[in-house]
């Protein structure tokens, strides 16, 4: 029997807790580089009454996408994506994060696009790391939102002597995360479907694990010492936005990115953790985040 779909890329923390709000019910085909990640997910959920299946598929690569989205098929329509793959700085060089995070998403919204559902929905994970990096030009912005995906790492903005470390890599691909979400959402609208980002600030998650003890672990725990909500968020509570924007009311809600974070982008740009600045515009300081 034909279900509705739900596709699930990323089988960690904040992709399972979205998908225990939204899945029931619907076939959720889970894909992850890590099979062993995909097939826990799927065992945990489905002794909870979810009806899983885990595949390995890689984000970085286009025909792993068609692959995934081609087995999903095959169980009914495409009804929702749950975007929750990527690595972070601490986690893969800088072509690596580029390659999944800011490529692989890209190619994602749009073969998904082709085929979801009339009614559909979709949400891919920022992070508020996108927020707090240097403005860009607005034709950088354009760049990044519209460049057809074979030639977006090409761009130069993105070539490797353009790119300073891993974070400046992972905060160039969340703000295209960003930008090509308002993109691909006119697109998804021609559908009847509907696609948003959520831009999360520290939550704890083994991804969040590997930052605290990376080289920039002090700096991540001073931000939510010092943020208004003084500590780190949870994957369910990224999964309250995410159940609001894929349930009917948030039918009017389309091509946006939302922030949750605590406060720590506001504090950043107004409170105790304004950087301290060495010169007007100056971008030598530490302005990080996953
Ligand atoms: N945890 C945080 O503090 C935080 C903050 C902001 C944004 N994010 C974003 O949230 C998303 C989910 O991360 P999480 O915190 O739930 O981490 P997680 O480690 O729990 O899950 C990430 C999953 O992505 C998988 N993955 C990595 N590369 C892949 C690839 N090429 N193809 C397929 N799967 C791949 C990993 O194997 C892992 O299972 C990421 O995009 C991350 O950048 C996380």
């Amino acid at each position: 029997m034909k279900k509705e779909v739900v596709l699930l890329i990323g089988a960690g923390q904040i992709g399972m807790a979205i998908a225990r709000r939204v899945g029931y019910g619907k076939k959720i085909v889970v894909g992850d580089k890590k099979f062993e990640n995909a097939k826990m997910i799927a065992e945990t959920m489905n002794c909870a009454g979810f009806d899983v299946e885990p595949m390995e598929m890689d984000l970085s690569s286009r025909e792993s996408i068609l692959q995934l989205i081609d087995t999903a098929i095959r169980y009914g329509e495409i009804k929702m994506l749950i975007n929750a793959a990527g690595v972070s700085p601490s986690q893969a060089p800088v072509e690596a994060i580029l390659q999944v995070d800011l490529y692989g998403t890209a190619v994602l919204l749009e073969e998904v696009g082709k085929v979801i559902a009339k009614g559909g929905v979709g949400v891919t994970i920022s992070s508020q790391s996108g927020h707090r990096m240097k403005q860009l030009t607005p034709q950088e912005d354009e760049q990044l939102a519209l460049t057809p995906t074979e030639e977006l790492l090409g761009l130069y903005i993105l070539q490797p002597e353009n790119i300073k470390d891993t974070l400046h890599a992972y905060q160039m691909a969340k703000r295209c995360n960003e930008k090509r979400v308002m993109a691909e959402a006119v697109k998804w609208g021609e559908r009847g479907a509907r696609l948003n980002s959520i831009s999360p600030g520290i939550i704890v998650t083994p991804l969040a694990m590997d930052e605290f003890n990376g080289p920039r672990g002090d700096f991540y725990k001073n931000m939510f010492a010092k943020c208004p909500a003084g500590r780190p968020g949870t994957a369910d509570e990224v999964a309250n936005v995410a159940e609001l924007l894929m349930s009917p009311a948030g039918a009017f809600i389309t091509g946006a990115d939302f922030l949750i974070d605590g406060g720590a982008t506001a504090s950043y740009f107004y409170g105790a953790l304004k950087p301290v600045r060495v010169a007007p515009f100056a971008h030598a300081i530490q302005d990080g985040n996953q």
